[in-house]
Protein backbone atom coordinates (compact mmCIF):
# COMPACT_ATOMS: atom_id res chain seq x y z
CA UNK A 1 0.00 0.00 0.00
CA UNK A 2 0.89 3.54 -0.65
CA UNK A 3 0.72 4.62 2.77
CA UNK A 4 4.06 7.20 2.56
CA UNK A 5 2.55 8.57 -0.60
CA UNK A 6 -1.03 9.25 1.55
CA UNK A 7 0.75 10.66 4.49
CA UNK A 8 2.70 12.99 2.40
CA UNK A 9 -0.60 14.11 0.61
CA UNK A 10 -2.46 14.50 4.22
CA UNK A 11 1.23 16.44 5.49
CA UNK A 12 1.00 19.36 2.46
CA UNK A 13 -3.25 19.11 2.36
CA UNK A 14 -4.48 22.56 1.98
CA UNK A 15 -7.02 24.47 4.13
CA UNK A 16 -10.57 23.61 3.67
CA UNK A 17 -11.37 27.41 3.15
CA UNK A 18 -8.56 26.92 0.08
CA UNK A 19 -10.48 23.60 -1.25
CA UNK A 20 -13.73 25.72 -1.58
CA UNK A 21 -12.35 29.07 -2.32
CA UNK A 22 -10.76 26.73 -5.37
CA UNK A 23 -13.75 24.69 -6.40
CA UNK A 24 -17.37 26.75 -6.24
CA UNK A 25 -19.21 23.03 -6.91
CA UNK A 26 -17.06 21.23 -4.27
CA UNK A 27 -20.21 20.64 -1.85
CA UNK A 28 -21.64 18.56 -5.08
CA UNK A 29 -18.51 17.37 -5.91
CA UNK A 30 -17.49 16.18 -2.87
CA UNK A 31 -20.94 14.13 -1.58
CA UNK A 32 -22.48 11.06 -2.88
CA UNK A 33 -26.44 10.17 -2.71
CA UNK A 34 -27.99 7.20 -2.82
CA UNK A 35 -31.97 6.85 -2.46
CA UNK A 36 -32.50 9.38 -0.38
CA UNK A 37 -29.01 9.35 1.38
CA UNK A 38 -26.64 12.25 1.51
CA UNK A 39 -23.15 11.75 2.92
CA UNK A 40 -21.51 15.29 2.42
CA UNK A 41 -17.41 14.53 2.97
CA UNK A 42 -16.49 18.14 1.20
CA UNK A 43 -15.53 19.40 5.10
CA UNK A 44 -12.79 17.17 5.02
CA UNK A 45 -9.21 18.01 3.43
CA UNK A 46 -9.68 15.62 0.30
CA UNK A 47 -8.45 17.79 -2.71
CA UNK A 48 -8.97 16.74 -6.46
CA UNK A 49 -5.32 14.54 -6.42
CA UNK A 50 -6.02 12.70 -2.90
CA UNK A 51 -9.40 11.99 -3.95
CA UNK A 52 -7.91 10.09 -6.52
CA UNK A 53 -5.26 8.43 -4.80
CA UNK A 54 -7.72 6.89 -1.92
CA UNK A 55 -9.52 5.18 -5.15
CA UNK A 56 -6.72 4.03 -6.44
CA UNK A 57 -5.44 2.78 -3.02
CA UNK A 58 -8.69 0.75 -2.52
CA UNK A 59 -8.85 -0.78 -6.17
CA UNK A 60 -5.54 -1.58 -5.64
CA UNK A 61 -5.91 -2.96 -1.68
CA UNK A 62 -8.45 -5.43 -3.85
CA UNK A 63 -11.71 -4.21 -2.30
CA UNK A 64 -13.55 -5.19 -4.84
CA UNK A 65 -12.51 -8.85 -5.47
CA UNK A 66 -12.29 -9.01 -1.70
CA UNK A 67 -16.03 -7.49 -1.71
CA UNK A 68 -17.22 -10.73 -4.39
CA UNK A 69 -15.66 -12.92 -1.63
CA UNK A 70 -17.33 -11.59 1.28
CA UNK A 71 -20.62 -11.78 -0.69
CA UNK A 72 -19.71 -15.29 -1.83
CA UNK A 73 -19.47 -17.00 1.20
CA UNK A 74 -15.43 -17.50 0.53
CA UNK A 75 -13.51 -18.09 3.92
CA UNK A 76 -12.23 -14.01 4.40
CA UNK A 77 -12.07 -14.81 8.01
CA UNK A 78 -8.90 -16.68 7.41
CA UNK A 79 -8.02 -16.98 10.95
CA UNK A 80 -10.71 -18.96 11.87
CA UNK A 81 -10.92 -20.38 8.90
CA UNK A 82 -14.80 -18.96 8.57
CA UNK A 83 -17.06 -17.26 5.52
CA UNK A 84 -18.52 -13.86 6.67
CA UNK A 85 -22.16 -13.99 5.49
CA UNK A 86 -23.81 -11.16 7.79
CA UNK A 87 -25.62 -9.89 4.34
CA UNK A 88 -27.05 -13.56 3.65
CA UNK A 89 -29.11 -12.59 6.79
CA UNK A 90 -31.59 -9.84 4.57
CA UNK A 91 -30.53 -11.24 1.42
CA UNK A 92 -33.52 -10.81 -0.63
CA UNK A 93 -32.64 -11.83 -3.56
CA UNK A 94 -33.23 -15.09 -5.28
CA UNK A 95 -29.64 -16.02 -5.57
CA UNK A 96 -28.09 -18.88 -3.24
CA UNK A 97 -24.86 -18.59 -1.05
CA UNK A 98 -22.79 -21.71 -0.62
CA UNK A 99 -20.13 -22.01 2.13
CA UNK A 100 -18.31 -25.25 1.73
CA UNK A 101 -20.71 -26.21 -1.33
CA UNK A 102 -23.75 -26.09 0.82
CA UNK A 103 -26.32 -23.65 -0.20
CA UNK A 104 -27.33 -21.33 3.50
CA UNK A 105 -30.39 -18.83 2.03
CA UNK A 106 -33.08 -21.81 2.30
CA UNK A 107 -31.84 -22.18 6.48
CA UNK A 108 -31.31 -18.79 6.56
CA UNK A 109 -35.16 -18.25 5.20
CA UNK A 110 -36.44 -21.21 7.37
CA UNK A 111 -35.01 -19.49 10.79
CA UNK A 112 -36.43 -16.20 9.46
CA UNK A 113 -39.99 -17.66 9.31
CA UNK A 114 -39.71 -19.36 12.62
CA UNK A 115 -38.44 -16.26 14.31
CA UNK A 116 -41.71 -14.36 12.73
CA UNK A 117 -43.77 -17.47 13.83
CA UNK A 118 -42.82 -16.94 17.45
CA UNK A 119 -42.32 -13.33 17.72
CA UNK A 120 -45.45 -12.97 16.41
CA UNK A 121 -46.99 -15.49 18.90
CA UNK A 122 -45.64 -13.76 21.78
CA UNK A 123 -46.88 -10.15 20.70
CA UNK A 124 -50.41 -11.64 19.69
CA UNK A 125 -50.08 -13.58 23.44
CA UNK A 126 -50.74 -17.10 21.92
CA UNK A 127 -47.36 -17.85 23.55
CA UNK A 128 -48.44 -17.15 27.35
CA UNK A 129 -46.36 -16.90 30.52
CA UNK A 130 -48.01 -18.78 33.31
CA UNK A 131 -49.66 -15.65 34.62
CA UNK A 132 -50.96 -14.82 30.77
CA UNK A 133 -49.72 -12.46 27.76
CA UNK A 134 -46.21 -11.65 27.98
CA UNK A 135 -45.90 -8.26 28.92
CA UNK A 136 -41.77 -7.78 29.25
CA UNK A 137 -39.05 -9.44 27.55
CA UNK A 138 -35.52 -9.85 28.59
CA UNK A 139 -32.90 -9.81 26.69
CA UNK A 140 -29.69 -11.53 28.29
CA UNK A 141 -26.72 -10.90 26.17
CA UNK A 142 -23.14 -8.84 25.82
CA UNK A 143 -21.03 -7.57 23.33
CA UNK A 144 -23.06 -8.56 19.87
CA UNK A 145 -25.80 -10.11 21.35
CA UNK A 146 -26.44 -7.00 23.38
CA UNK A 147 -25.35 -3.42 21.45
CA UNK A 148 -27.24 -4.48 18.17
CA UNK A 149 -31.12 -5.48 19.69
CA UNK A 150 -30.56 -3.01 22.24
CA UNK A 151 -29.59 -0.13 20.09
CA UNK A 152 -32.32 -1.03 17.20
CA UNK A 153 -34.49 -1.25 19.77
CA UNK A 154 -34.63 2.45 21.24
CA UNK A 155 -33.63 3.49 17.23
CA UNK A 156 -37.47 2.25 16.58
CA UNK A 157 -39.23 3.03 19.40
CA UNK A 158 -42.57 4.75 17.41
CA UNK A 159 -42.46 1.43 15.74
CA UNK A 160 -42.28 -0.62 19.67
CA UNK A 161 -45.97 -1.70 19.94
CA UNK A 162 -45.12 -4.93 21.75
CA UNK A 163 -44.08 -6.04 25.22
CA UNK A 164 -41.59 -3.67 26.75
CA UNK A 165 -37.90 -5.55 25.87
CA UNK A 166 -35.15 -5.03 28.49
CA UNK A 167 -31.40 -5.76 28.28
CA UNK A 168 -29.10 -7.31 30.78
CA UNK A 169 -25.65 -7.28 29.69
CA UNK A 170 -23.10 -6.47 32.67
CA UNK A 171 -22.37 -9.58 35.06
CA UNK A 172 -22.24 -6.99 37.81
CA UNK A 173 -25.69 -8.54 39.48
CA UNK A 174 -27.02 -4.57 39.80
CA UNK A 175 -27.74 -4.87 35.95
CA UNK A 176 -29.61 -7.76 36.48
CA UNK A 177 -31.08 -7.02 39.98
CA UNK A 178 -32.11 -3.62 38.60
CA UNK A 179 -33.88 -5.09 35.66
CA UNK A 180 -36.05 -7.53 36.98
CA UNK A 181 -36.94 -5.58 39.93
CA UNK A 182 -41.11 -4.88 39.55
CA UNK A 183 -40.89 -7.20 36.34
CA UNK A 184 -44.06 -10.18 37.27
CA UNK A 185 -42.03 -13.29 36.52
CA UNK A 186 -44.97 -14.64 35.01
CA UNK A 187 -45.57 -12.63 32.12
CA UNK A 188 -41.79 -12.60 31.56
CA UNK A 189 -40.00 -13.83 28.87
CA UNK A 190 -36.37 -14.04 29.15
CA UNK A 191 -34.14 -14.48 25.85
CA UNK A 192 -30.61 -15.76 26.35
CA UNK A 193 -29.24 -14.68 23.52
CA UNK A 194 -24.95 -15.88 23.01
CA UNK A 195 -23.44 -17.21 19.68
CA UNK A 196 -20.79 -19.00 21.84
CA UNK A 197 -23.00 -19.81 24.74
CA UNK A 198 -20.63 -19.99 26.84
CA UNK A 199 -19.56 -16.36 27.72
CA UNK A 200 -19.45 -16.29 31.75
CA UNK A 201 -21.48 -13.22 31.62
CA UNK A 202 -24.53 -14.12 29.89
CA UNK A 203 -24.82 -17.81 31.19
CA UNK A 204 -24.31 -16.27 34.69
CA UNK A 205 -26.77 -13.54 34.58
CA UNK A 206 -28.88 -16.17 32.74
CA UNK A 207 -28.83 -18.61 35.83
CA UNK A 208 -29.59 -16.03 37.98
CA UNK A 209 -32.93 -15.32 35.87
CA UNK A 210 -33.55 -18.68 36.02
CA UNK A 211 -33.60 -18.54 39.85
CA UNK A 212 -35.57 -15.61 40.20
CA UNK A 213 -38.48 -17.05 37.73
CA UNK A 214 -38.35 -20.25 39.46
CA UNK A 215 -39.52 -18.93 42.24
CA UNK A 216 -42.96 -18.59 40.71
CA UNK A 217 -43.14 -19.87 37.40
CA UNK A 218 -43.05 -24.02 37.62
CA UNK A 219 -42.12 -24.88 33.58
CA UNK A 220 -39.45 -22.05 33.70
CA UNK A 221 -37.95 -23.39 30.40
CA UNK A 222 -40.90 -22.63 28.52
CA UNK A 223 -40.56 -18.92 29.32
CA UNK A 224 -37.23 -18.91 28.36
CA UNK A 225 -35.66 -18.49 24.59
CA UNK A 226 -32.60 -19.43 23.15
CA UNK A 227 -30.59 -17.68 20.45
CA UNK A 228 -26.90 -19.23 19.52
CA UNK A 229 -24.84 -21.45 17.60
CA UNK A 230 -24.28 -23.93 20.19
CA UNK A 231 -28.03 -25.75 20.51
CA UNK A 232 -26.74 -29.06 22.37
CA UNK A 233 -25.87 -26.37 25.06
CA UNK A 234 -28.75 -24.80 24.57
CA UNK A 235 -30.67 -27.74 25.67
CA UNK A 236 -28.63 -28.56 28.51
CA UNK A 237 -29.68 -25.07 29.48
CA UNK A 238 -33.46 -26.71 29.33
CA UNK A 239 -34.31 -24.70 26.86
CA UNK A 240 -37.25 -26.17 24.40
CA UNK A 241 -36.09 -26.58 21.00
CA UNK A 242 -39.14 -24.85 19.52
CA UNK A 243 -37.93 -21.77 21.60
CA UNK A 244 -34.44 -22.03 20.30
CA UNK A 245 -33.11 -20.17 17.21
CA UNK A 246 -30.16 -21.10 15.75
CA UNK A 247 -27.43 -19.88 13.27
CA UNK A 248 -24.26 -20.59 12.13
CA UNK A 249 -20.52 -19.72 12.83
CA UNK A 250 -20.56 -17.48 9.64
CA UNK A 251 -22.04 -14.66 11.47
CA UNK A 252 -19.44 -12.88 13.47
CA UNK A 253 -21.75 -11.59 16.45
CA UNK A 254 -21.14 -7.42 15.82
CA UNK A 255 -22.32 -8.41 12.78
CA UNK A 256 -25.24 -10.54 14.30
CA UNK A 257 -28.61 -8.51 14.87
CA UNK A 258 -29.74 -9.75 11.00
CA UNK A 259 -30.69 -13.18 12.97
CA UNK A 260 -31.81 -14.85 15.40
CA UNK A 261 -30.18 -12.12 17.79
CA UNK A 262 -32.39 -9.66 16.90
CA UNK A 263 -35.52 -11.48 17.86
CA UNK A 264 -35.64 -9.52 20.48
CA UNK A 265 -36.58 -6.31 18.19
CA UNK A 266 -38.58 -8.37 15.89
CA UNK A 267 -40.81 -8.89 19.19
CA UNK A 268 -40.82 -5.33 20.00
CA UNK A 269 -41.72 -3.84 16.65
CA UNK A 270 -43.26 -6.85 14.61
CA UNK A 271 -42.34 -9.39 11.80
CA UNK A 272 -43.12 -6.48 9.13
CA UNK A 273 -40.98 -4.10 10.61
CA UNK A 274 -38.13 -6.03 11.52
CA UNK A 275 -38.24 -7.18 7.50
CA UNK A 276 -38.42 -3.62 6.37
CA UNK A 277 -35.03 -3.65 8.64
CA UNK A 278 -33.65 -5.81 6.36
CA UNK A 279 -34.31 -4.42 3.13
CA UNK A 280 -32.90 -1.27 4.11
CA UNK A 281 -29.83 -3.01 4.72
CA UNK A 282 -29.97 -5.30 1.89
CA UNK A 283 -30.49 -2.08 -0.46
CA UNK A 284 -27.24 -0.63 1.00
CA UNK A 285 -25.75 -4.34 0.44
CA UNK A 286 -27.07 -4.24 -3.07
CA UNK A 287 -25.69 -0.23 -3.57
CA UNK A 288 -22.55 -1.23 -2.14
CA UNK A 289 -22.06 -4.22 -4.46
CA UNK A 290 -22.89 -2.62 -7.47
CA UNK A 291 -22.07 1.36 -7.43
CA UNK A 292 -18.77 2.43 -9.02
CA UNK A 293 -15.85 3.41 -6.56
CA UNK A 294 -16.46 7.14 -6.72
CA UNK A 295 -20.02 7.18 -6.14
CA UNK A 296 -20.58 4.59 -3.47
CA UNK A 297 -21.24 5.68 0.48
CA UNK A 298 -19.74 2.68 2.12
CA UNK A 299 -16.34 2.78 0.05
CA UNK A 300 -16.54 6.99 0.57
CA UNK A 301 -17.22 6.65 4.45
CA UNK A 302 -14.19 4.39 4.19
CA UNK A 303 -12.41 6.83 2.25
CA UNK A 304 -12.72 9.49 4.61
CA UNK A 305 -11.67 7.07 7.79
CA UNK A 306 -8.56 6.09 5.51
CA UNK A 307 -7.41 9.63 4.70
CA UNK A 308 -8.09 11.29 8.44
CA UNK A 309 -6.57 8.03 10.68
CA UNK A 310 -4.04 6.56 8.41
CA UNK A 311 -3.46 9.89 6.89
CA UNK A 312 -3.77 12.88 8.85
CA UNK A 313 -2.91 11.03 11.85
CA UNK A 314 -6.08 12.16 14.11
CA UNK A 315 -6.73 8.80 15.68
CA UNK A 316 -9.83 8.99 16.98
CA UNK A 317 -13.40 10.05 15.54
CA UNK A 318 -16.27 11.26 16.78
CA UNK A 319 -20.00 10.09 15.99
CA UNK A 320 -22.37 12.71 16.28
CA UNK A 321 -25.82 11.59 15.79
CA UNK A 322 -28.43 14.20 16.02
CA UNK A 323 -31.06 11.56 16.44
CA UNK A 324 -31.77 10.99 20.61
CA UNK A 325 -33.12 7.79 19.36
CA UNK A 326 -29.50 6.97 18.19
CA UNK A 327 -27.88 7.15 22.05
CA UNK A 328 -27.03 4.11 21.81
CA UNK A 329 -24.95 4.11 18.29
CA UNK A 330 -21.79 5.23 19.10
CA UNK A 331 -21.50 2.11 21.55
CA UNK A 332 -22.97 0.17 18.93
CA UNK A 333 -20.15 1.59 16.64
CA UNK A 334 -17.43 1.04 19.16
CA UNK A 335 -18.05 -2.39 19.18
CA UNK A 336 -18.23 -2.43 15.20
CA UNK A 337 -15.09 -0.43 14.60
CA UNK A 338 -13.06 -0.91 17.17
CA UNK A 339 -13.49 -4.94 17.49
CA UNK A 340 -13.55 -5.21 13.61
CA UNK A 341 -10.25 -2.80 12.75
CA UNK A 342 -8.75 -2.84 16.13
CA UNK A 343 -5.56 -4.70 15.11
CA UNK A 344 -1.82 -4.73 14.81
CA UNK A 345 -1.06 -7.65 12.88
CA UNK A 346 -1.94 -7.87 9.06
CA UNK A 347 -3.87 -10.83 7.47
CA UNK A 348 -0.34 -12.12 6.75
CA UNK A 349 1.36 -12.26 10.36
CA UNK A 350 3.09 -8.59 9.48
CA UNK A 351 3.29 -5.78 11.56
CA UNK A 352 0.97 -2.67 10.72
CA UNK A 353 2.73 0.25 9.38
CA UNK A 354 0.22 2.62 10.04
CA UNK A 355 -2.44 3.35 12.36
CA UNK A 356 -5.08 0.67 13.22
CA UNK A 357 -8.88 1.35 13.38
CA UNK A 358 -9.62 4.73 14.99
CA UNK A 359 -10.98 5.00 18.64
CA UNK A 360 -14.51 5.59 17.87
CA UNK A 361 -16.73 7.66 20.75
CA UNK A 362 -19.41 9.73 21.10
CA UNK A 363 -23.16 11.02 21.77
CA UNK A 364 -25.76 12.17 20.25
CA UNK A 365 -26.51 16.18 19.57
CA UNK A 366 -27.52 18.34 20.72
CA UNK A 367 -26.41 17.40 24.31
CA UNK A 368 -22.67 16.50 23.41
CA UNK A 369 -22.77 20.45 22.64
CA UNK A 370 -22.91 21.46 26.38
CA UNK A 371 -20.73 18.84 27.44
CA UNK A 372 -17.06 18.11 25.43
CA UNK A 373 -17.51 19.59 22.08
CA UNK A 374 -16.03 22.30 23.75
CA UNK A 375 -12.39 19.95 23.32
CA UNK A 376 -13.82 19.57 19.77
CA UNK A 377 -13.55 23.13 18.47
CA UNK A 378 -10.53 24.67 20.78
CA UNK A 379 -8.87 21.20 22.03
CA UNK A 380 -5.17 20.76 20.93
CA UNK A 381 -6.13 17.70 19.05
CA UNK A 382 -8.19 17.51 15.73
CA UNK A 383 -10.85 15.06 16.02
CA UNK A 384 -12.59 14.50 12.59
CA UNK A 385 -16.39 14.38 13.61
CA UNK A 386 -18.93 12.41 12.09
CA UNK A 387 -22.73 14.15 12.09
CA UNK A 388 -25.76 12.67 11.53
CA UNK A 389 -29.12 14.46 11.20
CA UNK A 390 -32.51 12.75 9.92
CA UNK A 391 -34.60 15.42 7.40
CA UNK A 392 -37.67 15.35 9.25
CA UNK A 393 -38.45 13.57 12.62
CA UNK A 394 -41.66 11.51 13.70
CA UNK A 395 -43.01 14.19 16.20
CA UNK A 396 -44.91 16.30 13.30
CA UNK A 397 -46.49 18.46 15.70
CA UNK A 398 -42.79 19.17 17.23
CA UNK A 399 -41.67 20.51 13.79
CA UNK A 400 -40.16 23.40 15.57
CA UNK A 401 -37.84 21.56 17.75
CA UNK A 402 -36.65 19.31 14.57
CA UNK A 403 -35.66 22.81 12.90
CA UNK A 404 -33.99 23.43 16.01
CA UNK A 405 -32.02 20.27 15.78
CA UNK A 406 -31.19 20.36 12.21
CA UNK A 407 -30.23 23.99 12.53
CA UNK A 408 -27.38 23.01 15.64
CA UNK A 409 -25.67 20.03 13.53
CA UNK A 410 -25.39 21.83 10.89
CA UNK A 411 -24.13 24.93 12.61
CA UNK A 412 -21.63 22.83 14.20
CA UNK A 413 -20.12 21.44 11.27
CA UNK A 414 -19.73 24.64 9.81
CA UNK A 415 -17.83 26.13 13.21
CA UNK A 416 -15.26 23.62 12.69
CA UNK A 417 -14.92 24.55 9.33
CA UNK A 418 -14.66 28.42 9.34
CA UNK A 419 -13.67 28.94 12.87
CA UNK A 420 -13.43 32.55 14.37
CA UNK A 421 -10.09 34.39 13.82
CA UNK A 422 -8.47 36.71 16.66
CA UNK A 423 -9.33 39.54 14.16
CA UNK A 424 -12.70 38.81 14.72
CA UNK A 425 -12.52 37.99 17.82
CA UNK A 426 -11.37 41.63 18.98
CA UNK A 427 -13.73 42.64 16.84
CA UNK A 428 -16.20 41.38 18.89
CA UNK A 429 -14.68 41.70 22.33
CA UNK A 430 -13.71 46.02 21.13
CA UNK A 431 -17.79 46.02 20.77
CA UNK A 432 -18.19 45.03 24.18
CA UNK A 433 -16.08 47.94 25.51
CA UNK A 434 -12.57 46.14 26.03
CA UNK A 435 -10.03 47.89 25.05
CA UNK A 436 -5.66 47.13 25.28
CA UNK A 437 -4.56 44.38 27.07
CA UNK A 438 -7.31 42.92 28.25
CA UNK A 439 -9.47 43.23 24.94
CA UNK A 440 -5.96 41.02 23.61
CA UNK A 441 -6.02 38.67 26.20
CA UNK A 442 -10.23 37.83 26.24
CA UNK A 443 -10.61 37.90 22.44
CA UNK A 444 -7.72 35.00 22.79
CA UNK A 445 -9.77 32.88 24.52
CA UNK A 446 -12.51 33.31 22.10
CA UNK A 447 -10.06 32.41 18.94
CA UNK A 448 -11.31 28.78 17.02
CA UNK A 449 -8.67 27.44 15.19
CA UNK A 450 -11.44 26.10 12.56
CA UNK A 451 -10.42 24.29 9.29
CA UNK A 452 -11.21 20.97 11.12
CA UNK A 453 -13.07 18.08 9.13
CA UNK A 454 -15.99 16.71 9.64
CA UNK A 455 -18.58 15.01 7.16
CA UNK A 456 -22.09 15.20 7.50
CA UNK A 457 -24.90 11.87 7.13
CA UNK A 458 -28.25 12.96 5.81
CA UNK A 459 -31.03 10.27 5.96
CA UNK A 460 -35.02 10.87 5.45
CA UNK A 461 -36.61 9.91 8.89
CA UNK A 462 -35.21 7.22 11.65
CA UNK A 463 -37.78 4.03 9.86
CA UNK A 464 -36.89 0.88 10.41
CA UNK A 465 -35.81 0.49 6.90
CA UNK A 466 -33.13 4.03 6.64
CA UNK A 467 -31.97 2.46 10.21
CA UNK A 468 -31.23 -1.27 8.32
CA UNK A 469 -29.42 1.09 5.46
CA UNK A 470 -27.19 3.00 8.00
CA UNK A 471 -26.45 0.12 10.02
CA UNK A 472 -25.15 -1.71 6.94
CA UNK A 473 -23.28 1.47 5.36
CA UNK A 474 -21.30 1.40 8.81
CA UNK A 475 -20.87 -2.46 8.53
CA UNK A 476 -19.19 -2.16 4.49
CA UNK A 477 -17.14 0.84 6.01
CA UNK A 478 -15.32 -1.29 7.98
CA UNK A 479 -14.88 -3.81 5.79
CA UNK A 480 -13.48 -1.50 3.39
CA UNK A 481 -11.32 0.09 6.19
CA UNK A 482 -10.22 -3.28 6.98
CA UNK A 483 -9.44 -4.52 3.58
CA UNK A 484 -7.61 -1.47 3.11
CA UNK A 485 -5.06 -1.86 5.94
CA UNK A 486 -5.11 -5.66 5.03
CA UNK A 487 -6.14 -6.99 8.50
CA UNK A 488 -9.04 -9.35 9.20
CA UNK A 489 -11.50 -7.71 10.29
CA UNK A 490 -13.90 -10.48 11.38
CA UNK A 491 -11.81 -12.17 14.48
CA UNK A 492 -11.24 -10.62 17.83
CA UNK A 493 -8.40 -12.61 19.65
CA UNK A 494 -7.55 -9.24 21.41
CA UNK A 495 -10.87 -10.05 24.01
CA UNK A 496 -9.17 -13.25 24.87
CA UNK A 497 -6.39 -12.67 27.46
CA UNK A 498 -8.39 -10.70 29.73
CA UNK A 499 -10.91 -13.26 29.98
CA UNK A 500 -8.43 -16.08 30.61
CA UNK A 501 -7.25 -14.44 33.14
CA UNK A 502 -10.56 -13.11 35.17
CA UNK A 503 -11.30 -17.27 34.81
CA UNK A 504 -8.04 -17.76 36.87
CA UNK A 505 -8.37 -14.70 39.11
CA UNK A 506 -11.57 -15.81 40.59
CA UNK A 507 -10.66 -18.74 41.92
CA UNK A 508 -7.91 -16.57 43.88
CA UNK A 509 -10.44 -14.01 44.87
CA UNK A 510 -12.86 -16.42 46.96
CA UNK A 511 -9.96 -18.12 48.34
CA UNK A 512 -9.42 -21.16 46.50
CA UNK A 513 -6.32 -20.82 44.48
CA UNK A 514 -2.94 -19.11 45.33
CA UNK A 515 -1.82 -15.93 44.14
CA UNK A 516 1.15 -17.10 43.49
CA UNK A 517 3.21 -16.20 40.17
CA UNK A 518 0.77 -12.57 39.79
CA UNK A 519 2.70 -9.48 39.75
CA UNK A 520 2.80 -7.33 42.74
CA UNK A 521 0.31 -4.56 42.03
CA UNK A 522 -2.18 -7.05 41.35
CA UNK A 523 -0.95 -9.14 44.57
CA UNK A 524 -2.09 -6.30 46.23
CA UNK A 525 -4.96 -4.88 44.82
CA UNK A 526 -6.37 -8.30 45.55
CA UNK A 527 -4.91 -8.47 49.46
CA UNK A 528 -7.19 -5.13 49.49
CA UNK A 529 -10.35 -6.18 47.99
CA UNK A 530 -10.20 -9.47 50.32
CA UNK A 531 -9.56 -7.72 53.59
O1 LIG B 1 -15.65 -11.13 24.02
C1 LIG B 1 -16.03 -10.60 22.82
C2 LIG B 1 -17.19 -11.32 22.23
O2 LIG B 1 -16.82 -12.57 21.78
C3 LIG B 1 -17.85 -10.51 21.13
O3 LIG B 1 -17.21 -10.64 19.92
C4 LIG B 1 -19.24 -11.03 21.16
O4 LIG B 1 -20.13 -10.18 20.51
C5 LIG B 1 -19.47 -11.12 22.66
O5 LIG B 1 -18.23 -11.51 23.19
C6 LIG B 1 -20.55 -12.06 23.10
O6 LIG B 1 -20.31 -13.36 22.66
P1 LIG B 1 -21.45 -14.45 22.68
O7 LIG B 1 -22.54 -14.00 21.78
O8 LIG B 1 -20.81 -15.71 22.22
O9 LIG B 1 -21.96 -14.58 24.09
Amino acid sequence: MNWTDLKNRADNRATLATLFSQNDTRAQDYSVRHGDMLLDFSKTHIGADDRALLLAMAANAGVEARRADMFSGVKINETEDRAVLHTALRNMGDDDIEVDGEGVMAGVRETRGRMAEFATAVRSGVIKGQGGQITDVVNIGIGGSDLGPAMAVLALAPYCDGPRVHFVSNVDGADIADTLHGLDPATTLVIVASKTFTTIETMTNARTAQAWMGEVVKDTGAQFAALSTAEEKTAEFGIAPSSVFGFEDWVGGRYSLWGPIGLSIMIAVGADDFDAFLRGAYDMDCHFRDAPLDENLPIWLALTGVWNNQGCGHSTRAVLPYDQRLTRLPAYFQQLEMESNGKSVAMDGSSLEVNSGPVVWGEPGTNGQHAFYQLIHQGTRVIPCEFMVAKSGHEEDLAHQHELLVANCLAQSEALMVGRSLEEATGIMAKRGLTGAELDRQARHRVFPGDRPSTTLVYPKLTPFVLGQIIALYEHRVFVEGVMLGINSYDQWGVELGKELANALTPVLRGEASEEGKDSSTRMLLDYLRS
